[in-house]
């Protein structure tokens, strides 16, 4: 009996785990397999030290890539068991996996079946409410890796929210740091294998109702929808206990779920992180949103895209020779 899935299976797995979202598509991560095992690394020479400058989107998006990788595996009849942080001299280690035979659940494969259809979805989205039973649905999901799921749909809470979302753009747009980093990772050409791509960046409004996105240049996708239609999209607070590296990763792989689950359920989604990359809005959201309970980690924007919104291109990924290799070499 095989203990470990074959080359071309694991080589598969990473190519979805790949699929992971990452800020600004940097996909900060890299994999080595062993004889039996596979092993995440966090590759700090990707990490946007104006943007996330304590490294926490970074962490949060090799969580997500780790939480695809399971996702894949369990699709292709493995799963996983996951040693987080294994070696406590090597902190760029991030998880070591190994792998059991099983069958896979109908669950197993509508989450690698979203794997490849989500998207983060910067346009308006509808005046289609979300209902409360699928937020507590996605919370619930959120609640299995420890973490939790609050969406702001208090008047206060939400109030609070957008304030500190405006409020980091404002200062972030006036670093000058940022705004080479921005240039370089963002508004690119279809056709490198990194950064965000200028035609999955809107090209108009960049505030939707109360919400101010993230402003990226050279913007080619149409919006679609009405501009008059009110937009319903929900603010989501992902948030944690502690503040270390291991809740982190664990508040991505979190994430990732929430994102793949909410993609089954055909909802559009987008990661919003400003308003935690800076401190004192960070600060902000903890005491105003969370009520001091809790470590804010990531906000999701969930919502309806509009009946008639193109489908959006899939952004690009590094080849997986780029980012897989074997371990010892
Ligand atoms: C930790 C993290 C933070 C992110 N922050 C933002 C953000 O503030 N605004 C935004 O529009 N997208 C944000 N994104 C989405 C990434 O830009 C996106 O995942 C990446 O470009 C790949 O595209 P895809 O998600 O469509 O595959 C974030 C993603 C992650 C994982």
């Amino acid at each position: 009996m095989l203990t470990s899935p074959d080359v071309q299976t694991l080589r598969s797995a990473v190519a979805l785990a790949a699929r992971a979202p990452s800020i600004h598509n940097s996909q900060p991560w890299r994999w080595q397999s062993g004889d039996t095992s596979l092993h995440l690394y966090a590759d700090a020479s990707r990490l946007l030290s104006a943007t996330d400058p304590d490294g926490r989107d970074l962490m949060l998006s090799c969580g997500a890539a780790l939480h695809h990788l399971q996702v894949a595996s369990a699709a292709s009849g493995w799963a996983t068991r996951v040693h987080r942080f294994p070696n406590p001299n090597q902190p760029d280690h991030l998880a070591s996996v190994e792998f059991l035979p099983r069958e896979p659940s109908r669950d197993d494969v509508a989450l690698a079946a979203s794997i490849q259809r989500r998207r983060t979805d910067r346009r308006r989205y509808t005046s289609w409410p979300v209902p409360a039973e699928l937020l507590d649905d996605l919370a619930r999901t959120a609640g299995t890796f420890g973490t939790v799921l609050m969406p702001a749909t208090e008047p206060d809470d939400r109030y609070q929210l957008v304030k500190a979302l405006a409020e980091a753009s404002i200062r972030q747009e006036a670093d000058v740091a940022y705004a080479a980093e921005l240039a370089t990772w963002t508004g690119r050409s279809p056709f490198v294998t990194e950064g965000v791509p200028a035609t999955n960046i809107p090209t108009g409004e960049r505030r939707h109702g109360d919400t101010t996105m993230r402003a990226f240049p050279n913007g080619q996708l149409a919006d679609a929808g009405s501009r008059w239609e009110e937009d319903a999209g929900e603010l989501l607070v992902l948030a944690t206990s502690a503040d270390n590296a291991d809740a982190r990763l664990r508040a991505g792989e979190a994430m990732s779920s929430v994102l793949l689950w909410a993609t089954d359920f055909r909802m559009a989604t987008c990661p919003l992180s400003q308003a935690l990359e800076v401190e004192t809005t960070r600060n902000l959201v903890r005491d105003r949103v969370l009520d001091g309970f809790g470590v804010p980690q990531i906000v999701l924007r969930v919502g309806w895209a509009p009946v008639n919104a193109a489908p959006l291109p899939a952004t690009p990924r590094r080849p997986v020779d780029d980012i897989l290799g074997r371990q010892g070499q």
